[in-house]
């Protein structure tokens, strides 16, 4: 009988997603809501947008869903998992309870200090002379958190008490987080490479996909603002297997454990951010979803079928091996639309797609969408991500470089160094 699979989410790591199902043997009916122009060339989209949990739940039930998979973190927060599950359909997808890990910071901490996961010393603070006390406490450079949800944008690092104070104004009295900066968490400042390392977690079991990073700030040499991400690339040869094995043990067992202990399963996608400092690792953030664009670079390596990991994880049978990947690196390209991730301008019509969906590149949609003359124009800050594989990070980043330069658009952002400088070299 052929199963049904619906995908909640139209960015660039639902594309892939959706890429990633549609390769299953078990061939799958993949729906995906709302989709984007892209997933529309896959599978099939139904324009339902995200804050409307009911059209989502019901659409589900109308299809007669065998599988959900949420991309995005808002409709986790606002509960959508535990409609879908309380609708008897399986479903990947923390509760609103276990999202909490990514949609309340000051939760997050909480749950790495019970859990003895280890992370920077902090203070959560909800006006501004404690905060500016408590920076001082922690010594300069600090990073100031938006405690809420802030599409990776909720962050600022503080050299002086100066910068700690404009961070602190922006949240508790210009109000530029809303409710979101409320509640703001203020942690020692950090320094060392970081890593993003997903895994699937059915309440108990944990299987890690390998290790990828992810490119935050929008310029070159990570110059400028962090973005929601600028691209990403996995592997990672500074962590490699039998580390990434160790930070699970260290890491997400922990977190999975103290969540169940206080009747809080979590199941899904828990991607940890982790700093490599000199005192070893340490964990920034969790986020509680594929990672965006992180999954662009991994799933194009999985060696296994997407929809049996994700069944296993939706049904409390998984494993506890990692996934099983492909040796090749990955190089995930995003190219994000002017003005990002400030003011990022929309409905500029993109050229040069057909010969990159020749190239054999993956081209993975995000923020598009076809105008009324059926023209493809940029919809979104991140417009669009171009992935490709190689024996190492070198052969994947010059194909990836090599589509994502054919595609234009007015005032394309890219950055160029994405994957560099990590392939084995052969003369050291
Ligand atoms: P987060 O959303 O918490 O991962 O933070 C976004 C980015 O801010 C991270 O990827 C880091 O580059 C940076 N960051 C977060 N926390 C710290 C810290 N304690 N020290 C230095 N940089 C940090
Ligand atoms: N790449 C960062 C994120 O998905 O939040």
């Amino acid at each position: 009988m052929t199963r049904t699979v619906l995908v909640v989410g139209g960015g660039g790591r639902e594309h892939a997603l959706v890429s990633a199902l549609m390769k299953s043997p078990k061939t799958p009916r993949v729906i995906c809501a709302p989709g984007n122009p892209g997933i529309a060339a896959q599978a099939e989209v139904r324009p339902i947008p995200l804050t409307d949990l009911d059209g989502l739940v019901a659409l589900a039930a109308e299809v007669q869903a065998d599988l959900v998979i949420i991309g995005p973190e808002a409709p986790l927060v606002a509960g959508l998992a535990d409609r879908l599950r309380a609708a008897g359909i399986p479903t990947v997808g923390p509760s609103a309870a276990a999202a909490a890990l990514e949609g309340s910071k000051a939760f997050s901490k909480e749950i790495m200090v019970a859990a003895g996961v280890p992370t920077a010393p902090s203070a959560t603070v909800t006006d501004l002379d404690v905060g500016l006390f408590s920076a001082d406490e922690l010594g300069y450079p600090v990073a100031i958190k938006a405690d809420g949800l802030a599409a990776g944008k909720g962050v600022v690092i503080a050299r002086t008490k100066a910068e700690a104070r404009v961070a602190l104004e922006d949240c508790f009295v210009r109000e530029r987080f809303g409710e979101a900066g409320r509640t703001v968490v203020i942690e020692a400042g950090l320094s060392g490479p970081e890593v993003s390392l997903l895994a699937v977690c059915d309440g108990t079991n944990v299987r890690r996909f390998p290790a990828a990073r992810d490119y935050k700030p929008i310029g070159d040499a990570n110059t400028g603002p962090n973005t929601g991400g600028m691209g990403s690339v996995s592997p990672i040869p500074d962590v490699p297997d039998d580390l990434a094995d160790q930070l699970v043990d260290l890491v997400h067992r922990p977190v999975i454990a103290e969540l169940a202990r206080r009747g809080i399963p979590f199941v899904g996608v828990l991607y940890a951010g982790i700093m490599m400092t000199a005192d070893g690792p340490m964990v920034l953030e969790f986020n509680t979803r594929f990672g965006d664009p992180e999954t662009q670079a991994i799933l194009p390596r999985l060696d296994e079928d997407l929809l049996d990991i994700l069944d296993a994880t939706a049904n409390g049978t998984l494993s506890n091996d990692p996934v099983r990947v492909s040796p090749d690196a990955c190089v995930a390209v995003v190219l994000a639309a002017a003005g990002y991730p400030d003011d990022p301008q929309l409905g500029d019509p993109l050229s040069g797609l057909t010969r990159a969906n020749a190239s054999g590149s993956l081209v993975f949609h995000a923020g598009t969408a076809l105008d009324a003359n059926g023209r493809l124009v940029t919809a979104g800050g991140r417009v669009l991500a171009v992935a490709a594989t190689g024996s190492d990070s070198d052969a994947a980043r010059l194909r990836a470089y090599a589509t994502a330069t054919q595609i234009r658009f007015r005032g394309r952002q890219m950055r160029t160094d994405i994957g560099e400088g990590l392939a084995p070299r052969g003369d050291d």
